[in-house]
């Protein structure tokens, strides 16, 4: 909670943490305040050993806590507000394959903004859920960012065959955000609750 300067973004830990908590208690039939959590080497959470096989990973963004929980395969999720207040290009040019800064550069205004935070996102919920953190080199796959195009690991590289283990899914959270999860392995399906009841 130290690492927040703003008041906000501490609340927002905290919540997220406190329903992290009660959802993964809940699945395995455990007090929230007995789940024991560690941190992998490029800063991913995990439940400690000994409490099962269940998987999760966290964003927010903005209003949101976005949390993903699977049961014995690897996930990854982010959320962003979307924002026109820069060079989506630029930015591309730093962070997107050659590939999709060729995608992005056919597109102009608002379709080009939101084509940014679709990759953005898609992109950001690959590498949580590889979780490698930065060593994960971002021109080294491509996701789909084109209008209309369902979320979707293009390829992969060196190993083509990485981009098979891995399933992308677009999330719709609200008006103005864009938000994606990345499963590992195929013939998942997602149950997707916006604010369990019992928790709200
Ligand atoms: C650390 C990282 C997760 C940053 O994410 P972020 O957008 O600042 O924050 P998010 O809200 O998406 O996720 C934060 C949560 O992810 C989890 N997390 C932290 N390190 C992680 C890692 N290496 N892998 C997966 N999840 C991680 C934590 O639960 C964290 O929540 P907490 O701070 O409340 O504990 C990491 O993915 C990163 O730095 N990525 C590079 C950013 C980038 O250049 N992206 C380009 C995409 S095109």
């Amino acid at each position: 909670m130290q690492r927040f300067r703003f008041e906000k973004d501490r609340r927002r830990y905290l919540i997220g943490r406190g329903v992290l908590r009660t959802l993964l208690g809940r699945y395995l039939d455990l007090a929230p305040q007995d789940l024991r959590f560690e941190t992998a080497a490029a800063g991913k959470p995990h439940l400690a050993s000994g409490q099962g096989q269940l998987q999760f990973n966290l964003a927010h963004s903005g209003e949101f806590v976005l949390i993903a929980i699977a049961d014995g395969r690897a996930v990854g999720i982010d959320v962003e507000e979307v924002r026109d207040d820069f060079d989506a290009g630029e930015v591309a040019a730093h962070f997107f394959s050659p590939g999709e800064q060729r995608d992005l550069e056919m597109l102009t205004g608002r379709a080009k903004i939101e084509a940014f935070f679709e990759c953005w996102t898609r992109k950001e919920a690959y590498v949580k859920a590889r979780g490698e953190g930065l060593s994960l080199p971002l021109d080294r796959f491509d996701v789909s960012l084109r209008p209309g195009e369902p979320a979707r690991l293009i390829a992969t590289r060196p190993d083509p065959a990485e981009a098979t283990r891995w399933q992308l899914s677009g999330l719709d959270v609200a008006d103005g955000y864009k938000a994606a999860l990345a499963v590992e392995g195929q013939g998942w399906t997602l149950q997707f609750w916006d604010r369990p009841d019992e928790l709200a």
